[in-house]
């Protein structure tokens, strides 16, 4: 590509150059005087103590101190692939956004995760998985963060502590790394059942992939496309592997727990260095944009919720191809930081309030995780956008900025920074009636429907789908020790389905509950179902 440049205010356009990690000939310390030995520190005497002077033997062993920065508080674990996205041009009509014009290209990073576990972790544990992209888009970059399901545990992400907390390790023994044995993960959804949808899918096959290369993808939430006339339309994001979906069997996934802690991470190393490059195609379900913002009667901003694919078809806006893998684990895949607001023109977001608290979470954690407010200046993070922005010095600021310090307007520095716009953006005035609104801390009523689409899901299974999914609470609620939780989850099923609850119950040795509420009447949706599914060919 195009080499990069700074233009004289620190503003970097073109493809970032990736730092050189040696050079030269000989070895030298960190500032580039070269060393005739690093194997022996220096002493008072081959037996005496080494020498406060001996800097090289401090900056080695200081350097090495500090080698390790925070996992992530969650997906800690994962792995990535370099790529490159081709627009279709099919949401030409939809969007401003550029890179899903027809044929365009962009580089893009995605980063695959499990959830709970830590960094060392094994890779095919019972959990959801990360689905994060980065788009390098001319017009700046955009992050689809998004997860193998297309739903989640809550509603609200004033619950996110709430629900991670439940999931984690306990505090005093740090056991375990899943979901499997754990009463408190059980205790949260059992009482906080707007978990119990989300809670389905990891219990089916879906919390086991097969590999990376057969997930899809979700954007979970609704979002909001912007066109050039400023029309808008809300939809849903999802990724379709070229592979299909498969699953490992419970019983394959234990084995390569022990086998193959890293048999994912392996998976798609090894099938890109084979030339064997993973594809997915980027689709969107369109919904019109409604003052209700619902669609067939389901409410758009639950992100509890999804629409089945029989009443909104995925329309394909364009292809991924993951082809080059990392060459610095460290560098790029744990480096790499995500945003939902990272958005480019055209796309935009909704008032899903677990989307809205996601755009507050991941900047104040990466502050932390990433020491200090200039870790878009990390290679992987780099915008392929030039950058001019009025943001100055902090920890670790790499840019050398000319000119005073930015203002606007200024009558000192020619301008600079440049003017803001003129914007090719269309604002849209989304109509949010906060001023009229009154202060509350509560949900829409029709986030109250808690079970309906988990029956959907239960009822969309095939025969084996189901038999794993009864299998799975089986397991994993046996490994309950307080027998309240397990007849709460027993409670919970039966508003999902009699049958499901019935063989788990008679699995678990206790009585099966009858229903707290009437059942919903829900059609099922084939494309739910991995087997059922056909997959479109080449
Ligand atoms: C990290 C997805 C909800 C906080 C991640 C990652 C993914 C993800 C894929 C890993 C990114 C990477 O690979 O670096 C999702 C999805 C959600 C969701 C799909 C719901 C639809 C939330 C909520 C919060 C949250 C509600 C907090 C309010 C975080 C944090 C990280 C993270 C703090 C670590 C980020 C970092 O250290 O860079 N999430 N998440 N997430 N998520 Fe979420």
């Amino acid at each position: 590509g195009a080499p990069e440049t700074v233009t004289p205010t620190g503003a970097r356009t073109g493809v970032p150059k990736i730092a050189k990690g040696q050079q030269g000939a000989y070895l030298t310390t960190a500032n580039g005087t070269r060393l005739r030995d690093t194997d022996h520190s220096l002493k008072a005497g081959p037996r005496g103590p080494i020498l406060l002077q001996d800097h090289h033997f401090r900056e080695k062993i200081t350097h090495f101190d500090h080698e390790r920065i925070p996992e992530r508080v969650v997906h800690a674990r994962g792995t990535g692939a370099h790529g490159v996205f081709t627009g279709y041009g099919t949401a030409d009509r939809l969007t401003t956004a550029g890179f899903l014009a027809k044929g365009k290209e962009t580089e893009v990073f995605v980063r695959f995760s499990t959830v709970l576990g830590s960094r060392g972790s094994a890779d095919t544990v019972r959990d959801t998985r990360g689905f994060a992209t980065k788009f390098y888009t001319d017009e700046g970059t955009f992050d689809l963060v998004g997860n193998n399901m297309p739903v989640f545990f809550i509603q609200d992400a004033i619950k996110f502590p709430d629900i991670i907390h439940a999931a984690k390790p306990h505090p005093d023994r740090e056991i375990p790394q899943a979901q499997s044995a754990h009463d408190t993960f059980w205790d949260f959804v059992s009482l906080h059942t707007e978990a119990q949808h989300h809670t389905i899918w990891n219990m089916s096959d879906r919390g086991i992939p097969r590999s990376y290369r057969t997930m899809e993808g979700f954007g979970v939430h609704t979002f909001r496309l912007v066109n050039a006339a400023g029309e808008t339309v809300l939809v849903k994001f999802h990724w379709k592997p070229k592979l299909g979906v498969h699953s490992l069997t419970w019983e394959e996934a234990q084995l390569l727990n022990g086998i193959d802690p890293d048999f994912h991470r392996r998976d798609l190393y090894d099938a890109i260095e084979a030339g064997a490059f993973p594809e997915w195609e980027l689709g969107i379900q369109v919904f019109p944009d409604t003052p209700e913002e619902t669609f067939a009667g389901i409410d758009l901003l639950d992100p509890t919720k999804i629409v089945p694919e029989e009443l909104a078809e995925v329309q394909p806006v364009g292809r991924l191809v993951l082809n080059r893998t990392p060459r610095n684990f460290f560098a790029e895949t744990e480096q790499v930081a995500f945003h939902l607001g990272h958005l480019p023109p055209g796309i935009d977001v909704t008032n899903d309030p677990l989307l809205q608290g996601r755009l507050f979470s991941y900047l104040d954690t990466q502050l932390t995780r990433l020491a200090g407010p200039n870790f878009t200046q990390i290679p992987i993070n780099r915008p392929h956008a030039a950058v001019n922005d009025m943001l100055r010095d902090g920890f670790h600021q790499q840019a050398v900025h000319a000119g005073v310090a930015p203002y606007r307007p200024n009558s000192l520095d020619g301008g600079n920074p440049f003017p803001a716009g003129p914007d090719d953006h269309p604002f849209v005035d989304v109509p949010v009636t906060v001023a009229e609104a009154p202060k509350v801390r509560a949900s829409p009523a029709s986030f109250d429907d808690h079970f309906s689409q988990a029956r959907l899901f239960w009822l969309s299974m095939s025969p084996v789908e189901r038999e794993h999914i009864v299998r799975a609470y089986t397991f994993e609620l046996g490994k309950c020790y307080h027998q309240a939780i397990k007849e709460r989850q027993l409670r919970a099923l039966a508003n999902i389905d009699p049958v499901l609850c019935e063989q788990v119950a008679t699995g678990l040795g206790l009585p099966a509950p009858q229903p707290s509420e009437p059942l919903a009447e829900v059609a099922p949706s084939p494309a739910l179902s991995q087997v059922g599914r056909q997959w479109p060919a080449d």
